[in-house]
């Protein structure tokens, strides 16, 4: 009798645990931090600390967050947190030189790779909503316990790092956006829609040529290409190849297109959280140029004027425009991003 009771008891939590888990918009998930395969998810990238998995159940499929969880080499009092989110064309491990030093500074970083990219699940049928990515790197945060973070993103990562402000704005210590993306309405302004089957074509036969070519001319606009360049163009050329590069492909088609159809210019006023806009003054880039019309095209990525504009939208918003760098600043002039960057930490 009174085992039985226990039984129940056991399985009303468990029924309980299941329910809320199928109903939890914000599922909990697990950290995995066994060894991981070399090749996982078809990158094959060696990163530098241990690649751990927050596993979680998200739109009806499970599904693998690979990310990196350095701590921090100097002792504080309170712990920081800083999470750093990737660009489109980079990954976590693209963030490793700043999150050495950061981690030198006292803080602990988490270096994600977003779903869809790098080491992570690529699932084919997914909405890769930029809300949801945001939801998903908070979902990873919850599940380590981290209540209080200050975030970084570049580029598609800096526009994942917009959104995230918005959704979670008391949990953010200070925002950093480095050249993101949404700062223009692409579609607003004239850029036609790309058939997702057509843009998955044209990503299929990217390779090592055809990106360094895309990042030299939009990337490093007017710039010198340098050797240490090489290795993340590298990184993004085998997952092509490798063997989920078509799965990867497809997915960069999913994703230009929710991009497109999520600018987050219209949002940047409602942003609550202390923010820190960066973009470098030759920075060209703009998604649905290649498809354009040339006098769309001519209209497309003017940083110099997109980011003192988005700047004067967001309330509170200290702004620099690095003079002659592209889109990448902390790749290419490493120095004057430092400088900046933990002249306005904390
Ligand atoms: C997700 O994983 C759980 C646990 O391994 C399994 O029971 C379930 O069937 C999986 N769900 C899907 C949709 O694959
Ligand atoms: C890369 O792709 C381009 C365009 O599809 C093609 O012309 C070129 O031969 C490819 N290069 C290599 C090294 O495969
Ligand atoms: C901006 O945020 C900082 C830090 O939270 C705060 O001290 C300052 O008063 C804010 N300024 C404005 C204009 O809201």
């Amino acid at each position: 009798m009174k085992i039985r009771s226990v039984f129940n008891i056991a399985s009303a939590i468990l029924s309980c645990a299941l329910v809320a888990s199928a109903q939890s918009p914000d599922p909990v998930g697990t950290i995995y931090h066994g060894p991981v395969p070399d090749n996982l998810h078809g990158s094959d990238y060696r990163y530098p600390w241990p690649v751990k998995l927050f596993n979680f159940y998200n739109q009806r499929q499970n599904l693998s967050m690979a990310f990196m969880d350095v701590p921090a080499r100097k002792k504080c009092d309170k712990e920081k947190v800083a999470v750093l989110l990737h660009g489109g064309n980079f990954c976590g491990v693209t963030w490793s030189a700043t999150a050495r030093k950061l981690s030198a500074a006292g803080y602990r970083v988490i270096l994600p790779d977003d779903i869809g990219f790098c080491k992570s699940s690529k699932p084919q049928g997914y909405s890769y909503n930029v809300n949801q990515q945001a939801l998903n790197i908070n979902s990873l945060l919850t599940a380590l316990g981290i209540e209080q973070v200050t975030v970084v993103g570049h580029s598609m990562g800096g526009m994942i790092a917009a959104r995230y402000g918005l959704m979670y704005p008391e949990t953010v210590n200070q925002l950093f956006l480095v050249d993101p993306l949404g700062l223009e309405d692409w579609v607003a302004k004239g850029v036609p829609f790309l058939p997702i089957d057509a843009s998955y074509e044209s990503q299929v036969t990217q390779n090592f040529t055809t990106l360094k070519e895309y990042e030299a001319a939009s990337y490093f606009h007017g710039a010198v290409w340098k050797s240490e360049y090489d290795t993340w163009v590298q990184m993004l050329a085998n997952i092509y190849a490798g063997d989920h590069g078509s799965d990867y492909a497809y997915v960069m088609a999913l994703v230009t297109d929710t991009l497109l159809s999520q600018p987050v210019l219209y949002q940047l006023p409602h942003l609550q959280t202390r923010t820190y806009l960066m973009v470098g003054e030759n920075d060209i880039t703009a998604l649905g140029k290649a498809w354009s019309s040339a006098d769309v095209a001519a209209e497309l990525g003017h940083y110099s004027t997109l980011g003192p504009a988005a700047a004067a939208l967001i309330p509170n918003c200290t702004f620099h425009m690095f003079p002659g760098l592209g889109h990448a600043p902390f790749l290419q002039d490493p120095k004057a991003f430092y400088e900046l960057f933990f002249s306005w930490l904390d």
